[in-house]
């Protein structure tokens, strides 16, 4: 069979299983199951393909077919243009959170400072590690409930040589005692993407998404507000007086969350849009700051 012929098959399949993107998938998968690039895989659409590949390749498409999201088939995604490893224990990297590297990089203009950073719900480390590679001596802490996502975490520090500038702390950041441990150590830098889908909300998602971690995207409470009330009101504990806080969330959060300002009057609160021009990102810092 030719190259052409095993991607309209396979685009068909994925079309009738109601995926939007079957061309597109067809060809990553394609690519992936052949090890070669896309531009290389278009160069041979009419040649043959070897059995061995269409033996995976079905394979795959199959998952595909059973909304398996792509990052998950073929292992990794890209995250401000690097790699990250990830499976099914860990939330896939998505583009808008590279709002925060932006905002953190336009920060600190500075890419040889110290900064010591804290990444509180780290997941793959997409945005942790990214900032290790953008400031070449910056140190971070990074932590998380799940033990399955923090090997991820460490498969990627390892990949990208960044595990000497890592400390990984498996823990619960709603818990009390979680705060205590900052007691003697501040950081510059705070970095936060938490679980802030409601339940209701949760109902609606695409069944690619309901295949990632429930507890990476929606609080195990009521409030889906509960780590952002959390981690604020324990701010002081954990940043430096001229340091700053960025999190990710939603146009669906956002005039919550500015109604929780209210009751800091010692934080500036500002929030940004992101390319859908929604609210994307707050950033936090104290008011005496001069960032
Ligand atoms: C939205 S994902 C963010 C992952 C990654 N930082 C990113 O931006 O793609 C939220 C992460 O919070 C973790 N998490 C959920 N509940 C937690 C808790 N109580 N304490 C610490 N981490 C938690 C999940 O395991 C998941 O990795």
């Amino acid at each position: 069979m030719k190259y052409f012929e095993l991607l309209k098959l396979s685009a068909d399949y994925l079309k009738n299983k109601n995926i939007e993107t079957a061309q597109l998938d067809a060809e990553i998968l394609l690519s992936f199951a052949d090890n070669i690039t896309r531009e290389k895989l278009i160069s041979l659409l009419n040649y043959d393909v070897s059995e061995k590949t269409v033996i995976f390749f079905r394979k795959l498409i199959r998952l595909r077919g059973a909304r398996i999201p792509i990052a998950y088939i073929i292992g990794e995604k890209e995250f401000y243009s690097y790699k990250f490893f990830v499976d099914e224990s860990c939330l896939i990297p998505r583009p808008e959170t590279e709002q925060i590297i932006d905002l953190a990089i336009d920060n600190y203009k500075n890419k040889n400072s110290k900064l010591k950073i804290l990444d509180l719900c780290v997941g793959s480390g997409n945005i942790c590690l990214t900032l290790l590679l953008k400031f070449s001596n910056a140190k971070a802490v990074a932590v998380d409930i799940s033990e399955k996502a923090l090997l991820a975490l460490y498969n990627n520090a390892e990949y990208h040589s960044l595990l000497n500038r890592i400390m990984i702390i498996n823990a619960d950041v709603l818990s009390l005692s979680f705060y205590e441990r900052f007691k003697s150590e501040k950081f510059d830098l705070l970095v936060c993407n938490p679980p802030y889908i409601s339940e209701n909300e949760y109902l609606t998602l695409a069944p690619e998404v309901k295949k990632e971690p429930k507890n990476a995207l929606t609080p195990e409470t009521n409030d889906n507000l509960i780590f952002y009330k959390k981690i604020i009101a324990n701010l002081e504990k954990l940043l430096n007086v001229n340091g700053s806080a960025y999190f990710e969330i939603s146009e669906n959060i956002f005039a919550k969350l500015q109604n929780l300002q209210t009751i800091y009057p010692n934080l500036k609160f500002l929030f940004f849009n992101g390319f859908n021009n929604k609210p994307n990102v707050l950033k936090i810092f104290f008011l005496e700051s001069v960032c």
